[in-house]
């Protein structure tokens, strides 16, 4: 598929999918999710690629959220009908098995926030904004910002965000929790690229198996969750992966992996 908003490019086994409407800051219309949804898929499809970065063109924003001027006059019936929004979710979050890292430089506003949370953590440069300014408009975050973001950073945090609109900047992101750290700016693609490279480097199933107990973490309670994780680290024992990872360590030598 050829991309008109997004750009996609695969180096060695990291997929680096950039956001490519930087007139807009990067705002996410239907085009966008349309697209996205084609370059998750075929990362995931993709057997020689490991992990996939997402960021934003230019300087100024990884995204300023949602399109406001594509939402503007949609009646709320067409919200409703079409279940907008709901493509974020149940066709790029729950699809994609593989790791993603999101890159945020600059703004990540709305649904900018809200994407970047979606990833499996976020990297942030020293300009990035993080902020939920939907109330502003009239409405409320509605692409996962009033969830993630408590479970990311407690109910004040989230409150405070979601109540005043304020933006958020990397270090407060950073104290947080909502981000797993900061760099400067001209750094922050090559970090991230270093860090994907290093995750697509692992045995790939038991990649895809720490990404899943993570996200398990959320869903469930403790006892489930720890159930969970002994279940996926006994089977993971079985796989050949796991016999070549413990005989390459006695060997003190790297692994190679298969992937099953
Ligand atoms: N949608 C559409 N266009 C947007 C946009 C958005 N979310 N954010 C910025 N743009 C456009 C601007 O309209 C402007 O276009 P024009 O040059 O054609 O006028 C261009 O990007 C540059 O933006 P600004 O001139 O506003 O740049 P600035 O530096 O003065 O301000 C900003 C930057 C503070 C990020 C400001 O653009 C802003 O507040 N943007 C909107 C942020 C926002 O409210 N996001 C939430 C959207 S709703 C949502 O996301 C719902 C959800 O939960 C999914």
């Amino acid at each position: 598929m050829s991309y008109e908003m997004i750009l996609v490019e695969n180096r060695g086994a990291v997929c680096l999918i950039t956001l490519n409407r930087p007139q807009a800051l990067n705002a996410l219309n239907s085009q966008v999710l349309a697209e996205l949804i084609e370059a998750f898929a075929a990362f995931e499809a993709d057997a020689s690629l490991g992990c996939a970065v997402i960021t934003g063109s230019g300087e100024k924003a990884f995204a300023a959220g949602a399109d406001i001027k594509e939402m503007a006059d949609k009646p709320a019936a067409d919200f409703f009908n079409e279940d907008f929004f709901s493509g974020w979710t149940s066709q790029i979050v729950k699809t994609t098995r593989k790791p993603w890292i999101a890159a945020v430089n600059g703004f990540a506003l709305g649904g900018g926030c809200e994407l970047a949370m979606m990833a499996d953590f976020i990297i942030a440069s020293e300009n990035a904004k993080f902020g939920q300014p939907e109330i502003k408009l009239g409405v409320a975050p509605g692409m996962g910002g009033s969830q993630r973001l408590a479970r990311a950073v407690g109910k004040s945090k989230a409150m405070d965000m979601c109540l005043t609109g304020r933006m958020m900047d990397a270090a407060e992101a950073e104290r947080s929790g909502l981000v797993s750290r900061v760099v400067p700016l001209a750094d922050l693609l090559a970090d991230a690229l270093k860090t994907a490279e290093i995750i697509a480097g692992m045995p790939p199933m038991a990649a895809k198996m720490n990404k899943e107990m993570v996200n398990i973490a959320f869903e469930t309670t403790l006892d489930h969750g720890l159930l969970a994780e002994r279940r996926m680290f006994q089977v993971l024992t079985a796989s050949e992966d796991k016999a070549e990872g413990m005989k390459a360590f006695v060997e003190k030598r790297a692994g190679v992996w298969k992937g099953r």
